[in-house]
């Protein structure tokens, strides 16, 4: 893990309860600086709570919680200059335009009267509503709340967001603009917290994820690293003669054997190595391979095989 980075997120042994539920029972976190970094867990995990708590909106029970190196308890006005939230229920005001709700940021961030016209413009311009500008947010469809809201989270130029889905229920084309719109932010040195439903959303976006399930964190890594914990990568063959299916399989030690698919399934992580040494086995005994598949475990396998379990569950709750 590099260590160079200062950390824009940190936070040690988050706790917050709602009357005897315990949510969050001891959550740390540490996001370097220009990163992003994906929240995952179940309907209910605590995802936004954490959300809220690291963007002042509530107080933790416990715990201790930096954002850009100040304390969300005692330093909270100074986190909310430095951040950015995009909620998963957009705070967009119903009664103005769309470039009035960014004018109205814009002065809640005191930017003055021509740096707030000059952003607004710019950021109708990057997010694509600038024929939507003088229209009242009821009338836009989701995906164009969603921008404008997003929109309106920048108007500070935030170095730290915190995105609390922040695409749930847009078309994939919408989800690939606003990933795009992510990227370009994250280049730019900003530092981006990620909550989401979509596993591939967090495997295309976060350089570090982690799972949050009863109330803790139970597993973090990069995407790669966490598709190693949990078992399902297999190489499947497909031979060529029948009669060599069963020769293949003892030789390779198969966990499963197709007769009429002619393919033996073998367990292993698809790499080059790997490959070159199952077909060397096999050309060793004259058996030909007619093709070959690879399957890796996918976040979806990560999250089913860590996350719901009931002994979690029982923890959180008693
Ligand atoms: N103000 C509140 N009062 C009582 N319980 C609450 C309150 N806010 C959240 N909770 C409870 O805390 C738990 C975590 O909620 P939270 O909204 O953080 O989950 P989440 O991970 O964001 O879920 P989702 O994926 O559905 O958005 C839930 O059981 C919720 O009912
Ligand atoms: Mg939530």
């Amino acid at each position: 893990m590099s260590t160079a980075k200062p950390l824009a997120i940190e936070a040690r042994g988050l706790r917050k309860s709602y009357g005897d539920s315990t949510v969050l029972d001891g959550v740390d976190l540490a996001v370097p600086e220009g990163t992003i970094f994906s929240l995952l867990g179940p309907n209910g995990a605590g995802k936004t709570t954490t959300v809220n708590i690291l963007s002042t909106l509530i107080g933790a029970d416990g715990g201790e919680a930096f954002v850009g190196g100040r304390d969300v308890a005692r330093d909270a006005d100074r986190v909310r200059e430095a951040i950015g939230v995009t909620g998963q229920f957009a705070a967009v005001d119903k009664l103005l335009t769309g470039a009035e709700n960014l004018h109205l940021m814009g002065r809640l961030h005191h930017l003055g009267r021509r740096e707030t016209r000059r952003r607004a413009a710019e950021l109708l311009e990057q997010f694509d509503l600038v024929g939507a500008a003088g229209r009242l947010p009821s009338t836009y469809s989701g995906g164009m709340k969603r921008r404008l809201d997003l929109a309106m989270s920048l108007m500070g130029e935030p170095r730290v967001i915190f995105l609390d889905e922040p695409t749930t229920g847009l078309d994939p084309r919408t989800r690939r603009t606003m990933w795009t719109i992510i990227r370009e932010l994250v280049a730019g040195g900003v530092t981006i917290f990620l909550t989401t439903q979509y596993l591939e959303e967090a495997d295309q976006l976060a350089d570090r994820i982690a799972v949050l399930d009863g109330g803790r964190i139970v597993a973090e890594g990069s995407a790669e690293e966490l598709k190693r914990l949990v078992p399902g990568g297999h190489v499947s063959l497909r031979l060529h003669r029948l009669d060599q299916l069963e020769k293949a399989a003892n030789l390779l030690g198969a966990t499963a054997s197709d007769p009429e698919q002619l393919t033996v399934q073998v367990p292993g992580d698809g790499s080059v190595a790997s490959l070159r040494s199952l077909i060397e086995a096999l050309d060793g005994e004259s058996i030909e391979v007619e093709d070959l598949t690879i399957r890796t475990p996918d976040l979806d396998d990560v999250f089913l095989a860590l996350t719901g379990r009931p002994e979690h569950r029982k923890e959180s709750t008693r």
